[in-house]
């Protein structure tokens, strides 16, 4: 009886491994979702990412587990010009990227404190920072007159509105359309920058993925290598036995 009640138990549990991906996209809300594929070979677009990020979004979100220099190494950016274009907090280039924003001040003023992002894309999936920075609307009942396709009352500011333009949502349709002539980009070109803003949060959540792939090659190769002469040895030992 109790052997039964183990098994039931063990059951259940492997149920709820296997249900609970499932459980939490159903608690996620059903915004159209705009497919997103990070291309971490595309340095130009990581280096933009990182600008745009120093420029738009380092004053409130800090990437606490990544520091300047091996991000610009990475990224192929001289550290001389990593200092002068995206180091704006007089901090040195082997620090860690911190914010100098006081979280509990942050929290009055936007209801949440901004979080850290090192982690950001692989807590979300990039493709959900991708639609997230996409989906900002006018909305005069919040707090802020800003309100998100993907975040609903979202307590951030549309930050990037100046580049996007104003944004509205119809609610008829359940679309986003855009107030032409309001942002200082057209839709692709703003499109592009979250593509890259996007692209290097991705990078930053896993700084050592490129270095994994390539060596998974060597690694690959050494094993067939391997495998051709344990396989020669082994017919080499076997020959005279019949
Ligand atoms: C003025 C401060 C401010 C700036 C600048 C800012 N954010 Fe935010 N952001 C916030 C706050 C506050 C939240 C928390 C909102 C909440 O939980 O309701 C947030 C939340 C987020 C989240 C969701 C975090 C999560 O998983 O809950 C992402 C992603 C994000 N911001 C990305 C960005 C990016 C990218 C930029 C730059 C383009 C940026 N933010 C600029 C204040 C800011």
């Amino acid at each position: 009886m109790r052997k039964l009640a183990k098994v039931f138990v063990s059951l259940a549990m492997v149920g709820l491994f296997i249900g609970a991906p499932f459980s939490w996209s159903a608690a996620k809300n059903d915004w159209p979702m705009e497919a997103f594929e990070p291309d971490l070979t595309n340095l130009p677009s990581l280096q933009n990412g990182f600008k745009v990020y120093a420029n738009h979004c380092l004053g409130c979100h800090s990437l606490q587990y990544q520091r300047y220099g091996r991000t610009a190494d990475d990224l192929g950016i001289p550290r001389e010009l990593a200092l002068e274009s995206v180091v704006f907090t007089g901090q040195k280039i082997g620090e860690l990227i911190t914010t100098s924003m006081d979280p509990e001040q942050d929290k009055a003023w936007f209801g949440a404190a901004p979080p850290d992002l090192t982690l950001e894309a692989r807590l979300r999936s990039p493709e959900w920072i991708y639609n997230y920075m996409k989906t900002f609307y006018v909305d005069e009942d919040r707090p802020l007159g800003a309100n998100n396709g993907v975040y609903p009352n979202v307590g951030m500011p549309n930050v990037l509105l100046h580049l996007q333009g104003v944004q509205r949502y119809d609610a008829a349709t359940g679309q986003l359309f855009l107030e032409p002539g309001t942002g200082s980009l057209s839709a692709e070109e703003f499109d592009q920058v979250i593509y890259d803003l996007t692209n290097f949060l991705y990078y930053v959540g896993e700084p050592n993925r490129l270095e994994r792939q390539r060596l998974g090659i060597y690694v690959l190769l050494f094993l067939v290598i391997l495998g051709t002469f344990t396989y020669l040895l082994n017919r080499e030992f076997w020959k005279d036995v019949h």
